[in-house]
């Protein structure tokens, strides 16, 4: 046996349910972007009966995705059936991932259902999804603490109604590998026509679980696996999926099946999905922590110095560490900058939009001579056009002396107009922070203030996040620049204009 494993990447979707990491629609279009740069077989886009803004994001990126099949989740019910596929209908490739709780406990107490008339609505629900397309994947909510028997039943059911990929998720991470596994092997060997599905597995990691449970499935013959890049996800998170695509490429002799990913983009992927929603990932993260490659005790450094494989099992460079290229400098021309855009895959929508990220990219490169791959990413980010820009930055200066209160001193434009305002705070984040509300005064309490350097050097960039909440929304902004303090108050401002443009869906949870 050496089959191809499907990687079904639900960081749109499922990790967009991690509270806080509601992302807008652009967010995930550059998300997109880098899956289908990673060859991320199918990807799950969002919910699109959520919201209108669920909606018009899983179209934008069936629209603009071509290599990657488009999927969105929809409860089994007609209207997100139809919702759903309206969203995929410009994709390439689209499919349709609906799912109804099957274990005891969802049907009695959440759906309060009968096992027969859940049953029933999963074989409606197959049939609405196939007026819309082939690709239609059923999910057995809370399969992990479902009855085989039962399981069995509804599969043979909605097989015979034409659901083309099973999938059998432990929603609340309570399973362990070799009873995983048993139930696998037991549904591939029981339901009829089992080989005529693909049978996928979808882990969440409350037990620290879910790549174990996983991998479990995928020896007992699973072949598809939905995962989230850094494991986002409701509550503890998803399987991560740089960890399932590396585990199965560096034990093929375990595993015997590969996935098409390619590695090298595993990083890339990593920074940005942490950039937009705001999740540090862990140092010690397998694959994507800033330590996964590094090694710290002599014994250890002796052994790769002498021979890599001594302490090595995978190449950092295979994952997509130490890309770092220096690509450009204040000598660099628009076409060099335009090419090396194309390159990374960012798409720029005019030449107005370029001209002008060619200037920063000079204002930036006259401050910090060397231009690095993750620089320009940032300044792309920045450059994005949504939301439209009500509050912006126009100048600041900040003081800051040992013994003094800091203050800072911030010139606006706010909605074209503007505006000046000075507070005193206990740093000159703080006081950046409070200058801004002088002048905004959003009621917005801040969650999170978390800054990264982009690159290495004490030259590099800082990246700020900034989480805000009011009311029932949470935003995330970012910002980047040489100076943290003017980072941050870029990133306050972004969050304040997502505020602002309403872009945020409420309450994503489903
Ligand atoms: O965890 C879960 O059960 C899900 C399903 C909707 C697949 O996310
Ligand atoms: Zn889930």
């Amino acid at each position: 046996m050496n089959d191809q494993l499907i990687i079904f990447d639900t960081t749109l979707r499922d990790g967009e349910q991690s509270p806080g990491a509601s992302m807008t629609r652009d967010e995930k279009l550059r998300i997109a972007r880098q899956l289908e740069r990673m060859k991320v077989n199918v990807i799950e886009a969002g919910f699109a009966a959520a919201s209108n803004g669920d909606f018009e994001a899983v179209k934008a990126v069936a629209e603009a995705i071509k290599e990657s099949t488009i999927c969105s989740l929809a409860r089994a019910n007609e209207n997100d059936i139809r919702r759903s596929g309206e969203a995929i209908r410009p994709a390439a490739s689209g499919r349709i991932h609906t799912f109804i709780a099957t274990s005891p406990i969802h049907m009695e107490k959440k759906l309060r259902m009968t096992p027969d008339q859940v049953v029933e609505q999963a074989v409606k629900a197959i049939g609405w999804a196939r007026e819309y397309t082939s690709d239609v994947e059923f999910s057995a909510e809370d399969a992990g603490r479902s009855e085989i028997d039962f399981l069995c039943r509804i599969f043979d059911a909605v097989i015979k109604a034409g659901a083309t990929t099973i999938n059998v998720p432990d929603t609340v991470g309570y399973n362990v590998p070799e009873q995983f596994a048993d139930t696998i092997r037991t549904l591939i060997e029981r339901v009829p026509n089992s080989d005529k599905v693909v049978w996928s597995v979808h882990c969440h990691n409350d037990l620290g679980l879910a790549v174990a449970n996983s991998l479990a499935a995928v020896r007992a013959g699973a072949r598809q696996v939905e995962c989230t890049i850094n494991g986002l996800g409701e509550r503890a998170g998803n399987a991560s999926l740089e960890e399932v695509v590396m585990a199965v490429r560096t034990r093929k002799d375990v595993f015997q099946c590969d996935t098409r990913i390619d590695a090298t983009q595993i990083v890339p992927a990593s920074k940005l999905v942490s950039g937009i929603t705001g999740f540090p990932v862990q140092p010690n993260k397998a694959i994507v922590g800033a330590n996964a490659f590094a090694h710290e005790s002599g014994i250890h450094q002796d052994g790769v110095l002498k021979h890599r494989e001594t302490y090595e099992i995978m190449r950092a460079e295979d994952v997509g560490w130490g890309a770092n290229k220096l690509v450009m400098g204040k000598h660099s021309g628009r076409n060099a900058f335009r090419s090396r855009l194309q390159e990374l895959g960012v798409v720029v929508d005019s030449e107005e939009q370029l001209n002008h990220a060619f200037a920063r990219f000079k204002e930036l490169a006259d401050k910090k001579h060397e231009i690095f791959d993750e620089d320009l990413q940032a300044l792309m980010s920045d450059e994005s056009s949504e939301p439209k820009e009500h509050f912006r930055l126009l100048s600041s200066s900040f003081h800051s002396e040992t013994g003094e209160t800091p203050c800072a001193r911030v010139t606006l434009s706010v909605g074209g107009k503007e505006a000046k305002a000075e507070s005193c705070g206990s740093g000159p984040v703080d006081a950046a922070f409070k200058a801004i509300e002088v002048v905004a005064d959003s009621g917005a309490q801040l969650l999170l203030y978390s800054v990264n350097a982009i690159t290495t050097g004490t030259d590099a960039q800082g990246e700020v996040t900034v989480r805000l909440s009011k009311e029932d929304r949470v935003v995330n902004g970012q910002g980047s620049d040489t100076d943290i303090i003017v980072a941050s108050a870029k990133a306050y401002l972004n969050a304040l204009n997502k505020l602002h443009a309403k872009l945020e869906r409420v309450n994503p949870q489903i």
